[in-house]
């Protein structure tokens, strides 16, 4: 007797399973695919300079600031940034290419 019990309990848990299975399969039909992440284009960095540091300094007075201390000790400016102004790390790395870019 108990050996039948076992069985409809064994053959009740398959047709369960099957059923979350196929219940499974039907919800996630619909699944609208999501969009590829729309990354916005992050400009050049004098339109980010403007955008995010232009209101508080001029370019030059920043230039000469990061060149004095040379190219070689960038890591920290870049540490700086990560806390001053709104701009993003990959901003800020560009904004950092256009200001010590070599030039006037
Ligand atoms: C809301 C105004 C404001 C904005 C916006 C701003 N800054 Fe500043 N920034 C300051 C002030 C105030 C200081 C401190 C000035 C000082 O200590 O010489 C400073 C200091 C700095 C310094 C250190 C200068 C030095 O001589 O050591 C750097 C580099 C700098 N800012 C870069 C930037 C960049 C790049 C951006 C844009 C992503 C930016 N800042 C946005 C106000 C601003």
């Amino acid at each position: 007797m108990r050996h039948v019990a076992v069985q409809r309990l064994t053959v009740l848990l398959a047709v369960a399973f099957l059923l979350y299975a196929l219940a499974f399969a039907w919800l996630v039909r619909d699944e609208p695919t999501a969009p590829p992440a729309r990354q916005e284009p992050l400009g050049t960095g004098a339109v980010l300079f403007g955008r995010y540091c232009a209101a508080c300094h001029l370019r030059e007075d920043l230039r000469q600031a990061l060149r004095a201390r040379g190219v070689e000790v960038r890591g920290s400016p870049e540490t700086f940034l990560r806390q001053h102004g709104d701009a993003s790390d990959a901003e800020d790395h560009l904004i950092l290419d256009y200001l010590m870019a070599p030039g006037p």
